[in-house]
Formats: C-alpha cells, sequence, structure tokens
C-alpha cells in the first residue's frame, strides 16, 4: 500500500468509526424515546466518551497538526475551507458539554430531558456529518491534486508516530480506543451493533 493509501485509509476508516458509534447511540436513544428500549446509561457515556476524546486526542491533531498545515502550503486558497474545518473540531465541545449535561438529567428522571437528549444528539450527529463530508469531498480530493509523493510519505510518517506502542494500554492510545469501539460495538443492541436488546 501507497504512503498516500495509508494515510487516505486512515482518515477514512477513523471517520467511519466515528460515524458509525455516533449513529449507534442516536438510533438507541430514538428507540428510547420511543419506548421500545431500556437506557444503557453505562454504554451511552462510554458513546460519549468516544466521540469527544478519540478525535481530541487522534483524529484531529492528524488534521490540524500534519495534513491541513501541508495543504496549506501548496494551496493558501484552501485557508478558508481549512480554517472552517478547524473551527468546527473546535467547536464541537459545547455541543457535547450540552449532550452530557442533557444525558445525567435524563438518567436522574428528569421530565422532558429524553426528548431534549435526542433533539440535540440528531442536531450533533448532523453537525458531523456535514463536517466530515467536507473534509472527504472537498479536501481529500484537493489532497489528492496536490500533494507530492514526498508529502505523503512525511505525513504517513507522522501518523504512525502519532499510534506510539510506548502508550499503549493508556486510555489516550489507538489501540486502547480500538478496544473501547469494539466493546461499544458487543453493546450496542442489535441492529446497530452486536449486543441483546432489553
Ligand atoms: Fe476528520
Amino acid at each position: 500500500m501507497s504512503p498516500q493509501q495509508q494515510v487516505l485509509g486512515i482518515i477514512r476508516s477513523e471517520h467511519q468509526s466515528l460515524g458509525a458509534v455516533i449513529n449507534a447511540l442516536r438510533h438507541v436513544f430514538d428507540e428510547v424515546a420511543r419506548g421500545t428500549l431500556t437506557p444503557d446509561y453505562k454504554l451511552a457515556w462510554s458513546i460519549l466518551y468516544y466521540i469527544e476524546e478519540f478525535p481530541e486526542r487522534l483524529h484531529h491533531p492528524k488534521e490540524d497538526q500534519v495534513l491541513f498545515p501541508r495543504l496549506r502550503a501548496h494551496d493558501p486558497q484552501l485557508d478558508t475551507v481549512l480554517d472552517a474545518l478547524e473551527r468546527q473540531h473546535a467547536n464541537g465541545r459545547p455541543y457535547l458539554d450540552a449532550l452530557k449535561t442533557w444525558l445525567g438529567r435524563m438518567e436522574a428522571e428528569i421530565p422532558g430531558a429524553a426528548e431534549e437528549f435526542t433533539k440535540r444528539l440528531n442536531t450533533y450527529a448532523s453537525f458531523h456529518d456535514r463536517h466530515m463530508a467536507d473534509e472527504e469531498e472537498i479536501v481529500l480530493p484537493r489532497a489528492n491534486e496536490i500533494l507530492t509523493e514526498q508529502d505523503w510519505q512525511d505525513i504517513a510518517a507522522s501518523f504512525a508516530e502519532n499510534n506510539d506502542p510506548l502508550t499503549s494500554g493508556t486510555p489516550s492510545s489507538s489501540a486502547w480506543f480500538r478496544q473501547l469501539f469494539r466493546r461499544i460495538v458487543t453493546l450496542v443492541p442489535e441492529p446497530w451493533g452486536v449486543g441483546a436488546r432489553r
């Protein structure tokens, strides 16, 4: 596999994992709101941890610190779109903070909290889908046009460093997040995961 294919594969597969986890939460809580599924709060908090910390620690740094600066160097006209995407990376946090607040209220069975959580989760999912689509439909195709073989090699090397085995086992390593992803898939009820329905 060429460094270019490696880099594109990593970005896309991280988007897929994130998208899948956000969607799983959305589907599960749609059903909870309809009363067809019992809420599993431990699972919901694990998913919120994943969608908050995985991008922050492993995904956004690859884009903000490695890929985007290379693109800016080749094509300053990309500044506008890359500035917007970087702002969105930072703007995700208030959405997630609100989701945590409403999940906690829902767990405390505060009236109306389930509806508010579901509404905010859907808004967050749309925001995130649009963000990833812009990266995949605008940024990655442009990267294919302007980056050189050397750029791809350097980016692939930086991505590999961010996979440091010395940190494996800590809740910030890619190995730990892969394990958490597998646990989430095991716990999310069918048909969105492989867990039992309760
Ligand atoms: Fe991304």
